[in-house]
């Protein structure tokens, strides 16, 4: 019977609708070495506890293995009517081996299975986001350690306001990504524990062995809680807040590069790879991966978002909602994946002009802390003082026109007579970026400190944070430098 509601592309009727929105095999279907592996297990674990018998799991294995060449070779027909990538996977097995295949469901449901393929798929995309998060890292100790003696405004409020080296910068996020990797693994331990043998949610009665499955599977242990194992989402909910905080960081980095690359900035020159021309302006180089990067965030801000929201009011336990959780992740992973790919490409890329972050450095009087500091240390006046007489300098730079290192020694006696030769080194960009030796601070030789020790982190060498440092004999700037 035709009904008018059933119209435009719905044409075909209810069954097709039905598909439609209840099908996940279109996304699922890259779950399916997780989803192989998942089964191997549980057919051994059956074996090994005599629910199935050796050949039956012999014949299960054997078969698997040949449905997982066929989905690698691409000449596996998936079909939608099969709905996901289990029964999928399972009714190829019984083409392929008969009733056998019918007994591998033995102690397990899909509620079980999806649960712990899905932790699998996420399990090995965290590990190789670490390995990603790394290889940026490294990417840009490389540059800080070249770039440790390159001088460029430090900005606040995107105000010019103390030189800061180049190097000290891109170690910034180099400290940034060190806690992104930090909160993924973070994730992954939590994840690490096998739904496998919840079953459809209660346990089951078969005398099953769910640390054999977990072992097999490298999770930590099985869950605790049949109820809480086949509804938990948090695992994907977590990896994803971690994955925002990490794009949320290459976004900043992004603007900073899209920033710098400009003409107006031109403190770095990116390459051809990452940039692309204007079809009617000769002169552009538009750094549209930077702002893709920069982008990015909110799709996967979107899928954190869009699946806490699902999860939201759901009762215990399995309800069809959460296979919504999929297609989101994928593509927030994925798309961090891709950012972290290309920020490496970028800044490995990357051409620094070292004279023109110089030239700017130095602009906007950057240097006047530093005046108002050796006021302090050498003259011994209260920094409120220090600060106002500093005030004066500057005030007199800009009526003459120049910047502090244009002044000359009269100029400065002029404000205060208490000021001599020696202030002329001190308001040079290079003397202020030296002097800030303190821990943490941007001095040069920090900076290769630090690009040393994390290059012994991110090679695996060493581990540890730093500890607090044995107290020396203080005073100030002191143990800047390890
Ligand atoms: N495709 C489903 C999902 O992704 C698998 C679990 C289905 N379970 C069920 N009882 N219908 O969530």
């Amino acid at each position: 019977m035709s009904n008018k509601m059933w119209g435009g592309r719905f044409s075909t009727g209810p069954d097709a609708i039905m598909e439609e929105i209840n099908a996940s095999i279109g996304f699922d279907q890259r779950l399916y070495r997780q989803d192989i592996a998942g089964s191997i297990a549980h057919a051994t674990m059956l074996a090994e506890t005599g629910i199935l018998t050796q050949t039956d799991r012999d014949a299960i294995v054997a078969g698997l293995t040949e449905v997982l060449a066929e989905i690698e070779a691409g000449t596996f027909t998936f079909s939608r009517a099969l709905e996901d990538i289990h029964m999928n996977v399972e009714s190829r097995l019984r083409e392929k081996i008969g009733d056998a295949a019918g007994r591998l469901h033995t102690a397990r449901s899909r509620n079980d299975q999806v649960a712990t393929d899905f932790k699998l798929y996420v399990r090995d995309t965290i590990d190789t986001l670490v390995i990603q998060v790394t290889t940026l890292q490294l990417a840009l100790v490389n540059r800080a350690e070249a770039e440790a003696e390159t001088i460029m405004p430090g900005f606040t409020h995107l105000q010019s306001a103390q030189p800061v080296t180049f190097g000290h910068h891109l170690l910034a996020y180099v400290e940034m990504l060190g806690r992104d990797a930090g909160r993924l693994l973070d994730a992954r331990k939590r994840l690490n524990e096998s739904p496998l043998g919840s079953a459809a949610l209660a346990g089951t009665p078969y005398p099953i062995d769910r640390d054999r499955t977990a072992e097999q599977l490298g999770f930590d242990r099985p869950t605790a809680n049949s109820l809480d194992a086949v509804s938990d989402r948090d695992f994907i909910l977590e990896t994803l807040a971690a994955a925002s905080i990490c794009a949320m960081h290459l976004s900043r980095f992004a603007e900073e590069m899209v920033i710098w690359s400009s003409a107006q900035f031109g403190f770095v020159r990116l390459s051809d790879k990452f940039t692309t021309g204007s079809s009617i302006m000769p002169q552009k180089r538009n750094p549209d991966a930077a702002e893709l990067v920069r982008a990015k965030i909110g799709r996967i801000l979107g899928a954190l978002t869009s699946l806490i929201v699902v999860m939201k009011g759901l009762p215990l336990a399995y309800s069809k909602d959460m296979q919504e959780d999929k297609e989101v992740a994928f593509d927030a992973l994925d798309s961090l994946s891709l950012s972290l790919a290309a920020m490496t490409g970028m800044v490995s890329d990357m051409t620094a002009n070292r004279e023109r972050m110089r030239a700017s450095a130095s602009a906007g009087f950057s240097t006047a802390t530093d005046i108002a500091d050796w006021l302090v240390r050498e003259v011994n006046i209260p920094f409120r003082d220090a600060h106002h007489i500093t005030g004066q300098i500057v005030a007199l730079a800009e009526q003459k026109d120049c910047g502090l290192e244009g002044l000359t020694i009269e100029d400065f006696k002029s404000v205060d007579s208490r000021i001599d030769s020696r202030i002329h080194k001190v308001v040079t960009v290079e003397a202020s970026v030296a002097a800030r030796q303190s821990y943490g601070g941007t001095a040069p030789a920090n900076v290769l400190a630090q690009a040393a020790r994390w290059k012994t982190i991110l090679t695996g060498e060493a581990h540890e944070p730093r500890p607090l440092a044995k107290k020396k004999h203080g005073g100030h700037g002191d143990g800047g430098v390890e």
